[in-house]
């Protein structure tokens, strides 16, 4: 049986249509999960909108429309939006299903039973763009003399009655889960900022709210919905069946990653584990929290008119390019900045010079001057055994641990530097001045390649799923020899080559 492997995206609030950041989160998690498939694993990859709470009823009633037809529109367009980037999620969820109600009121009465929950008052901050509670101390102070969150975001004072949760009792299990698991939140600067928080001190968390109904309904209180993020991070636990579906749960249930943007690590890494202490169930294994992307070096925002569809980006750079250029650009984990010019830049250096390059001259050489087939004859020479060496320890090792670790960029560095070493290789052994001279030496040369072009393609695909499909098929890869699996197994001594054509076109920047 294959070992079970559970992955989630943050759910997006569907208040408007989704930006370059969430196709850069999403893209992420879907290399992640190919990558675990293609290594046997049996994935379930979880994505969706987060479709509650103060900020999706304001805007609703801007627009003169519900909140549920404000989801419904906007959740179709995150959904067209991944199946255009060839997202492959097993689930997509939307916290207005009723199931997940259900599910969150059952988690909220696993903790109401553990004692943690009561009826308060609540006299303090909120913004509604954050769905955010923040201390006093936690303000800064905005242009016009106002009060701003950390995130620069409009807070008001808020008076309700409201159901608290006692995160103060969490304190020090809290700090004990960050000890004993260094890696529980990663990267560093995350885990650094959660500690420092836990460490400050907590206060217990109001968790209900009177003044809108536009949520999940508190179990025995029907004037109180849940604060949105109480429900939100439930979405995680319903989407593997929690509570009905027991042996779901038990195959997935807890996760191996929660992915998401580094502004909201509390609500992950604090909020999120106590509620499940709370709860009596298992915490995930890991949380990793992505930098943001700025636009040539500036925030995207209506107001600099500067905000990219990333429909129109895959349109006109190509999908593949896209998701190459987003891991390979930017040290995952850290903030980064783009441009048209740097995906350009990227892709033709690296994809259509580079690797396109050589698939493209390898295989339709082959193609036209040897009926499409080629394969070793004789003895390998030093030159091709060492070749092989370098491609297969890329391929196979390198690149799969720098992945393990979602060190992404570090991994199609090395997967680059293997590129280049067969780009090296084809100079020196100049495998079409061996047509004449001799033809053995020249087949040879070329199912060696080959071998290394089928390596590397399984090792991008992943990354650059229709480009390494198409590659595979021109290279005639069986269907159930794709996989990381198929990189251990000997070397592949004889290929057909089918109709190659190039995969990774040289691109134009717009006029
Ligand atoms: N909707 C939230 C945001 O975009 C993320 C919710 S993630 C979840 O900031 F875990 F709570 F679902």
């Amino acid at each position: 049986m294959a070992d079970p492997y559970y992955l989630t995206t943050a759910i997006h609030y569907p208040n408007g249509r989704p930006h370059l950041g969430h196709a850069y989160e999403t893209i992420a998690a879907d290399v992640m999960a190919r990558f675990q498939r293609a290594r046997g694993r049996d994935v379930r990859f979880q994505t969706g909108t987060d479709e509650h709470g103060l900020k999706m009823a304001q805007k609703a009633r801007d627009l003169g429309t519900t909140p549920r037809a404000l989801a419904d529109e906007m959740s179709g367009h995150f959904r067209d939006l991944f199946d255009i980037l060839d997202i492959s999620y097993d689930r997509f969820f939307r916290t207005s299903e009723d199931a997940h109600h259900r599910a969150s009121q059952t988690l909220w009465q696993a903790m109401e039973a553990n004692g943690d929950l009561y009826l308060d008052r609540y006299e303090g901050w909120y913004s509604v763009r954050d769905e955010a509670y923040y201390d006093e101390g936690e303000l800064i102070d905005g242009e016009g003399g106002d009060k701003l969150s950390p995130q620069g975001t409009p807070v008001e004072w808020t008076v309700e009655e409201s159901w608290f949760f006692r995160l103060s009792r969490y304190q020090e299990p809290l700090l004990a889960l960050y000890r004993d698991n260094p890696n529980w939140v990663r990267p560093e600067r995350s885990r650094n900022e959660v500690v420092r928080f836990v460490e400050g001190g907590l206060k217990d968390l109001s968790i209900s709210r009177t003044s809108f109904d536009w949520g999940v309904k508190v179990p025995g209180a029907d004037d109180h919905v849940m604060y949105v993020w109480v429900d939100a991070l439930t979405n995680y636990l319903t989407g593997v069946g929690y509570p009905d579906d027991a042996d779901l749960m038990a195959k997935f249930w807890p996760a191996d990653l929660h992915l998401i943007g580094k502004d909201i690590v509390r609500f992950h890494a604090v909020y999120w584990p106590a509620f499940l202490m709370s709860a009596g169930l298992p915490l995930p294994k890991a949380i990793f929290a992505h930098g943001f992307l700025l636009n040539r070096g500036q925030k995207e925002s209506k107001s600099l008119g500067n905000v990219t569809d990333p429909a129109a980006l895959a349109d006109q750079f190509g999908v593949d390019v896209l998701r190459y250029f987003l891991l390979r650009e930017f040290s995952f984990g850290q903030d980064g900045t783009w441009s048209p010019e740097a995906i350009v830049g990227r892709a033709n250096a690296e994809l259509a010079n580079s690797f396109g390059n050589l698939a493209q001259r390898v295989l339709s050489f082959i193609a036209k001057n040897c009926d499409g087939r080629v394969e070793v004859q004789g003895d390998l020479a030093d030159a091709d055994t060492a070749l092989l060496a370098k491609v297969r320890a890329t391929c196979g090792t390198e690149l799969p641990a720098a992945f393990e670790r979602l060190a992404f960029a570090a991994g199609l560095e090395a997967w680059m530097q293997a590129v280049f070493a067969c780009n090296a290789y084809v100079d020196e052994q100049a495998p079409w001045a061996l047509r004449k001279t001799d033809p053995a030496r020249m087949h040879t040369v070329l199912a060696t390649l080959c071998d290394c072009i089928r390596q590397l393609t399984v090792a991008i695909a992943p990354v650059t799923p229709t480009a390494a499909g198409k590659l595979m098929d021109a290279l005639s890869v069986p269907a159930d020899s794709r996989d990381y699996n198929s990189l251990s197994h000997e070397d592949v001594t004889a290929f057909i080559i089918d109709k190659p054509s190039p995969v990774f076109p040289r691109l134009e920047l717009p006029a």
